[in-house]
């Protein structure tokens, strides 16, 4: 968008969230609430942007330090959104066009509505223009006030309203379109005279008016996207609506979700075509599926790639791994950070990997803890099969090199390797290498005792 700056609003306290977290700090499908205007910002390429931060300043600028062209002002005190938009004309001292201001809370403004609303300022010449909604429930927010031709004279703030004005249900969206050079004119002459002896925004539109100048109001048909966040309520109603949206565009895409309302995925998640997605499914953060994967009931997968054709299984949960084609995870299974599983493989019920690569053609069916190992192709990890890898104070690694065959029930007492193609016996411990293609045993011998030679029979 040619010629535009945006202040973004960030810096109250949130107070309605009853939260040590920020406000704009709270997540929303994955992202933090701010990043949701600031991707709208990027769509639209609007340069240079001014976040207000106040509350929570450092965590915010933490949190989105790596954002490119993003300029900081810190509002301290808050008193506010009036005050907030005297500190960020500071920084845009040398810019000169049209200034567009939103909000940190109100994450789900349309590009269209943006893009609506700078044609209607420059079509008008207005000195500012603002979005307003028709709301079935229209308290806690600004109430549109106009004229009997219908023109726009002001804005009143609920808590500042008689019981007729709050009967208005045109509200205004916090998302306004100003001239810097009016804005730089006026935005000083705003006053704390109300309820809540803040600096209100809003009063500019009153002073416009009075200067004569035109103010627009672009009324969106659709209230969904003005939706501001000010309780976790609001939070969790919003949300779902973002749910929603990332859901039936991954549908459109071609992936299959059994049923939407019942399955969560970021909005950072990545999935290939053909993949389907049972209920309860959780895919969080930097996670990306590849084609034709299969995903079961009640499965938490976190920044996690999963290669085309894999099959996850009911009730597993993986995190910060990487897992090849073909594979099977599950039922039950438990991948912990730092896994690369390769093409083929297959984890089953209740086997527990962490910091270990399985390659390809991996069989560890059941029951077994896998921990800082490297577990060459083909191998079989028989049920039961433990890697001591930690001795109370370090960690040491586990190898399993080629073919080899794990029986059952045995403990590989690290650090230790087995040796291509050897084989372990059921019940083993093994302390020490073993070469490659040995057998290794370290079982004692069973001793049966019958008649009068079995200690549980005297008496008897
Ligand atoms: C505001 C508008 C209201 C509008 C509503 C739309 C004002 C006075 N009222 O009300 O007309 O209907 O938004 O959602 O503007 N902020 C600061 N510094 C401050 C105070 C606030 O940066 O000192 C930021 C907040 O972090 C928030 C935004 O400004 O992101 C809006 O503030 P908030 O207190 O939520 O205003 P509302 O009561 O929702
Ligand atoms: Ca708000």
């Amino acid at each position: 968008m040619k010629n535009t700056a945006a202040i973004l609003l960030a810096g109250g306290k949130g107070t309605r969230m009853k939260s040590s977290l920020p406000k704009v700090l709270h997540p929303i499908c994955g992202m933090p609430m701010l990043a949701y205007p600031l991707r709208l910002l990027k769509t639209l390429k609007i340069d240079p942007v001014v976040c207000i931060v106040g509350h929570g300043a450092d965590m915010i600028r933490e949190t989105f330090a790596d954002e490119k062209g993003l300029i900081f002002a810190l509002q301290e005190p808050q008193l506010g959104t009036g005050h907030a938009v005297m500190i960020a004309a500071g920084p845009l001292k040398g810019f000169k066009g049209d200034i567009l201001i939103l909000s940190g809370d109100v994450p789900l403004v349309r590009k269209e509505t943006v893009k609506g609303l700078k044609k209607l300022h420059q079509k008008s010449k207005a000195a500012i223009s603002l979005v307003s909604a028709l709301l079935e429930d229209p308290s806690g927010y600004g109430r549109i006030k106009r004229n009997e031709s219908g023109a726009v004279v002001g804005i009143v703030e609920d808590k500042d309203a008689t019981t007729e004005e709050r009967l208005i249900r045109e509200v205004n969206c916090g998302i306004y379109l100003v001239d810097s050079e009016f804005l730089k004119a006026n935005i000083n002459k705003l006053t704390n005279d109300n309820a809540q002896e803040e600096y209100y925004l809003p009063d500019l539109i009153g002073m416009a008016v009075e200067e004569g100048l035109t103010v627009k109001a672009l009324t969106i048909p659709t209230a969904g996207e003005a939706r501001g966040i000010n309780n976790r309520a609001e939070l969790a109603s919003v949300a779902s609506t973002v749910r929603a949206e990332i859901n039936r565009s991954l549908m459109l895409s071609g992936v299959s979700i059994i049923d939407s309302a019942a399955t969560y995925i970021d909005a950072t998640v990545k999935i290939g075509r053909d993949t389907v997605i049972s209920p309860n499914v959780h895919l969080i953060g930097e996670t990306t599926i590849g084609t034709g994967v299969t995903i079961e009931e009640n499965v938490r997968i976190k920044n996690t790639y999963i290669g085309a054709g894999s099959t996850v299984k009911c009730n597993s949960v993986i995190e910060d791994s990487k897992v090849g084609k073909n594979v099977t995870v599950g039922p039950f299974a438990r991948l912990r950070p730092g896994n690369v599983l390769k093409e083929g493989a297959r984890i089953g019920n209740f086997v527990e990997v962490k910091n270990t690569n399985i390659g390809p053609g991996v069989k560890a069916g059941h029951l077994s803890y896998l921990g800082d190992a490297d577990i060459k192709s083909g191998v079989n990890i028989g049920a039961g099969t433990i890697t001591c890898n930690y001795d109370g104070k370090n960690k040491f690694r586990t190898v399993i090199k080629e073919g080899a065959f794990i029986g059952s029930a045995t403990q590989l007492i690290a650090p230790v390797t087995v040796g291509k193609g050897a084989y372990i016996g059921s019940g083993s411990t093994i302390t020490e290498d073993v070469p490659d293609g040995a057998l290794a045993l370290s079982r004692t011998e069973q001793k049966n005792l019958t008649g009068k030679k079995n200690p549980l029979k005297k008496g008897k």
